[in-house]
């Protein structure tokens, strides 16, 4: 191969390889057991000649490393991701390496498990699991496991870009011959925070919606709302909402990233009210292949001469004036 591509993790399929391989590059996959990379090892990897990198949302892609990668003659990096608040995009654009990241597969997925995670929350389906299978299960009552019925109530969602829209369009789903669901643009996040019954959490990771909801916000939502958020920890203060739960035990939560990720704040593992699940909600097989493949596209067209393909400049801000109400 002419050209030496990385890839700071196996990635799911063969797609990615094959493409990587039929023009011209050879492919690198570091395959050391640490499921984080530190800046060292990323840098050792690059070593002194590395044309590409795909790279993982769980490293720090900033001055440092894109430095490194363009000592080593390196014209492209990749997130295998939708979000990038990992990249620092304007050090890598100062050393004139593009930058690319993978919307689209992973719509569908993403917003099928933050639909999961409503419904589990609202039917308590994990504290009933742990139930059973602590053979606590000792005959039918009327009062085990009392959720929500979700039909009829009001669905928040917080940053209706793609997948925020895709989980509005799943929650909508309705029988044949039912009424339709009504649909409005919220004046504000505060109106959907005090109407919504289940509320999903779909905005950009930036400095504005950093700890977006915070102890107060929390405070105007209903005592039995339920809250997913497939997105990025910090759009959350998650001491504030550890807090929320033990003083309000029939809201319930269900999170599949977290602020300290891959930690979670003290209290928060005890809480029966929340779900808790570890950063899987991109992780169908479809998804995960198409992720590997599109990175691999973004950094071999930019090694090949072309516009990279997911263009992290073209996200959404997280309120899309655009946005529209579910088909
Ligand atoms: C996953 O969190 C992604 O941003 O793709
Ligand atoms: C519950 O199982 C019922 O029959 O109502």
């Amino acid at each position: 191969g002419k050209y030496r591509v990385v890839s700071t993790k196996p990635m799911p399929g063969t797609r990615w390889i094959n493409l990587l391989i039929e023009q011209d590059c050879r492919v690198e996959i570091c395959t050391q057991k640490k499921t984080i990379l530190s800046v060292e090892d990323i840098i050792a990897l690059i070593g002194d000649k590395c044309d590409g990198v795909i790279g993982q949302l769980t490293e720090d892609w900033g001055e440092t490393l894109f430095a490194a990668l363009s000592r080593a003659g390196g014209k492209a990096f990749s997130n295998m991701a939708v979000g990038y608040n990992n990249v620092d995009v304007n050090a890598a654009n100062k050393y004139g390496i593009a930058v690319g990241n993978t919307p689209g597969v992973l719509t569908e997925t993403t917003a099928e498990l933050a639909a999961s995670l409503s419904l589990a929350a609202a039917r308590r389906i994990v504290e009933a699991d742990e139930f059973m299978r602590a053979g606590l299960y000792d005959g039918w009552l009327p009062n085990l496991f009392v959720g929500n019925l979700l039909k009829g109530q009001t669905v928040g969602v917080i940053g209706a870009g793609r997948i925020g829209s895709a989980y509005a369009r799943m929650m909508f789903l309705k029988a044949n011959g039912e009424q339709p669901v009504t649909w409005k643009r919220a004046s504000s996040m505060d109106e959907v925070l005090r109407e919504a019954d289940v509320i999903s959490l779909h905005p950009v990771l930036d400095k504005t919606t950093y700890h977006l909801i915070n102890k107060e916000r929390l405070a105007t939502m209903k005592k039995e709302a339920i809250l997913v958020n497939c997105s990025r920890g910090p759009v959350i203060d998650e001491v504030a909402l550890v807090e929320h739960l033990k003083q309000n035990p029939m809201f319930r939560v269900g999170l599949d990233v977290f602020e300290d990720e891959p930690y979670m704040k003290p209290g928060l593992s005890e809480m029966k009210n929340a779900i808790v699940v570890p950063h899987i909600a991109s992780a169908s097989k479809w998804t995960r292949e198409g992720m590997a493949t599109l990175a691999a596209l973004n950094v071999l067209g930019k090694i090949k001469g072309y516009p990279i393909w997911g263009n992290p400049n073209q996200v959404e801000p997280f309120l899309n004036e655009n946005a529209q109400p579910p088909a």
